[in-house]
């Protein structure tokens, strides 16, 4: 397939270009610079340069451009500001989706995979009730985490409605592995800047890099239209557990307790970490045929330490 991939030189971006390339597609990646257009080149990608929050810009860039599928990979998560990341990526999940299904129209284009998140599920406690893709997903909430999750349902809907488009939604779990946010992390843990709730915080769903693009790459070919793919690894874990195997894999000492009324400070990491939920990945791996190839945080961990030592 010719797959116009926006998001190539991002997180997931980066190994979804390389393995869609090594499966024999071919990939048209859209950035906005000239340095990340380079990087594509090398890696084996053609290159379109435009904004996708530009309308005029996109589809002007895209003239003579053809390509069976789209696939968005795009959020403003780069930044250490977090009101600007969640501002930028509702944009990127909103307005951005609409352009790019625009986009798949002007190139041709009839399948488009679009990233979402697990958190669309609720930011709350779930309880031990394992969360399928039958969960509600997206509904209103107040307040700026209400934002966050209506964009959300919005880019579904947008991708799963849109005439002649086969749509298909990516619910991953956090992202870790080789990116600039985990070495974010890292460095934390082995500085010990990194606290975690004495309570050990509520249980999050981990998806290495490498396996949300494998994941990615099986949605293009196997994935049914009109359907939304949960991919996290198999092991839930407590944020706590998490990043107490990390610091062990680097040999740098516990992450320190702090009651949780003081991450209230931060009401985003708050709810983030105050979140519990265990999500089934069966849907994915009976469908795609898909697989994690790093099972759980303990493999991933592991990965991730040697590559940083
Ligand atoms: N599920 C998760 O846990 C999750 C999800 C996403 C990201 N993250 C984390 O957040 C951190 C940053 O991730 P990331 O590198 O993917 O995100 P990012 O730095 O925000 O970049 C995402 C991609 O979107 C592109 N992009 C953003 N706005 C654009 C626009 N207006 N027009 C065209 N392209 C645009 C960027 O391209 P150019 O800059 O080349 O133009 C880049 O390829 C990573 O550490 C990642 O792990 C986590």
């Amino acid at each position: 397939m010719r797959v116009l991939l926006a998001g190539a030189s991002g997180a997931v971006g980066t190994p979804l270009t390389r393995q869609l390339i090594a499966a024999g597609h071919q990939v048209v990646g859209i950035t906005r610079s000239a340095a990340n257009a380079e990087r594509l080149r090398n890696a084996g990608a053609e290159v379109v340069v435009a904004d996708v929050m530009d309308r005029g810009d996109l589809l002007a860039a895209l003239r003579g451009v053809a390509a069976d599928a789209v696939v968005h990979q795009l959020t403003n998560l780069g930044t250490t500001k977090i009101r600007q990341a969640r501002l930028g990526t509702n944009a990127l999940r909103t307005t951005g989706t609409a352009h790019l299904l625009e986009a798949a129209r002007a190139v041709g284009a009839h399948r488009f995979i679009t990233q979402s998140i697990v958190f669309g599920y609720g930011y709350r406690d779930h309880g031990p009730r394992v969360i399928t893709e039958d969960a509600p997903f997206g509904e209103p909430i107040p307040g700026t985490l209400g934002t966050v999750v209506a964009a959300l349902r919005s880019n579904e809907e947008q991708v799963f409605t849109a005439d002649e488009i086969e749509g298909i939604s990516m619910r991953y779990g956090f992202f870790y592995g080789q990116d600039a946010f985990t070495r974010m992390i890292v460095n934390a843990v082995r500085r010990r800047r990194l606290a975690v709730p004495t309570s050990g915080g509520g249980f999050g769903n981990f998806i290495y890099l490498d396996d949300a693009a494998a994941a990615t790459v099986a949605a293009l070919e196997k994935g049914r239209p009109g359907q939304a793919y949960n991919i996290v690894d198999d092991e839930p874990v407590r944020f706590a557990d998490y990043v107490d195997t990390l610091a062990a894999e680097l040999g740098a000492p516990r992450p320190r307790r702090l009651p949780g009324w003081v991450f209230r400070a931060i009401p985003y990491l708050h709810a983030i970490i105050s979140t519990s939920m265990r999500v089934s990945n069966a849907k994915a791996k009976r469908e795609l045929g898909w697989t994690p190839a790093v099972p759980s945080y303990r493999e991933g961990l592991r990965l991730v330490a040697s590559a940083m030592r």
